[in-house]
């Protein structure tokens, strides 16, 4: 019998708003998801702020109790010492991020992120008992010369090696040719990539934690189409970039059953 897994609306914001504007966002987006009853049994609705807001957003979640769930946007691979500029898991941690975002495409080709790189990376979430967010995705290029799911197998059992599965993880499959284009693929394209994901899960670690592990479909989700990739089997979720920014369209993709009658 399928597990049931409690579908996941991740919203990334990647290098957008201060912390101050944090602080209202999500207090924005709780009341808005609170006015519309959303219930939270049937998505769960997490934000992935820049470094600088985690404090804010966990003193605004914390003192309300809040239900949104917060997490990075990315990790460092070391837990301390001299590295400029990086971010250890642990101070994650001690901000109560839930999650971590490892190996999103814009980290892999704007700072040449490799997939020794990320597996270094979910192991350190892990030591901070944090879940990965671990994104996996292939370019115009590898579709057009491999296939929609040969790429992303093979960042997914690169990124798992020596990986214990019972820790937590999430992926999140996103196409790099529809992130931010506008171009989203279709519910079938992310159904067949998400079903390979799985199977290598269940090659890596066992039946058990792929039927229980969350995969996503990320790259230009909207509330007018969440619906549809929620509909197959194998996508639990989405990882959602730009709509993330607009409270009004973030909280109706997390609606995504009421709105569509999905
Ligand atoms: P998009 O971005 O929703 O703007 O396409 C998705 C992502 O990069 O995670």
């Amino acid at each position: 019998m399928a597990v049931k897994r409690t579908p996941f609306i991740a919203g990334n914001w990647k290098m957008n708003l201060d912390h101050l504007q944090s602080i209202a966002f999500v207090q924005k987006l709780a009341w808005s998801l609170a006015d519309a009853k959303h219930d939270f049994a049937d998505a769960e609705v997490a934000v992935f702020p820049p470094f600088t807001d985690l404090r804010s957003v966990q003193t605004l979640v914390s003192a309300d109790s809040l239900p949104i769930a917060y997490g990075a946007q990315d990790v460092s691979a070391h837990d301390s010492g001299a590295y400029t500029g990086e971010i250890s898991g642990a101070f994650l941690a001690a901000l109560d991020c839930r999650y971590v975002i490892i190996g999103h495409s814009e980290r892999r080709t704007l700072h040449g992120e490799s997939d020794a790189d990320i597996n270094a990376k979910v192991l350190a979430a892990h030591r901070h008992g944090l879940i990965p967010v671990l994104c996996v995705g292939e370019t115009a290029e590898d579709l057009e010369a491999h296939g929609p799911s040969a790429v992303p197998v093979a960042q997914l059992r690169a990124a798992l090696e020596g990986v214990d599965g019972s820790k937590g993880l999430v992926v999140a499959y996103e196409p790099v040719w529809a992130i931010g284009s506008g171009q989203a693929a279709t519910p079938d394209q992310a159904e067949q990539v998400a079903a390979a994901l799985r199977g290598v899960l269940t090659e890596v670690f066992d039946d058990e934690i792929a039927q229980a592990t969350r995969v996503l479909y990320g790259g230009s989700v909207k509330a007018a189409n969440i619906a549809s990739f929620l509909r197959e089997p194998n996508v639990d979720g989405a990882l959602v970039g730009g709509a993330s920014l607009d409270i009004a369209e973030f909280s109706s993709i997390a609606r995504f059953k009421k709105h569509v009658g999905a």
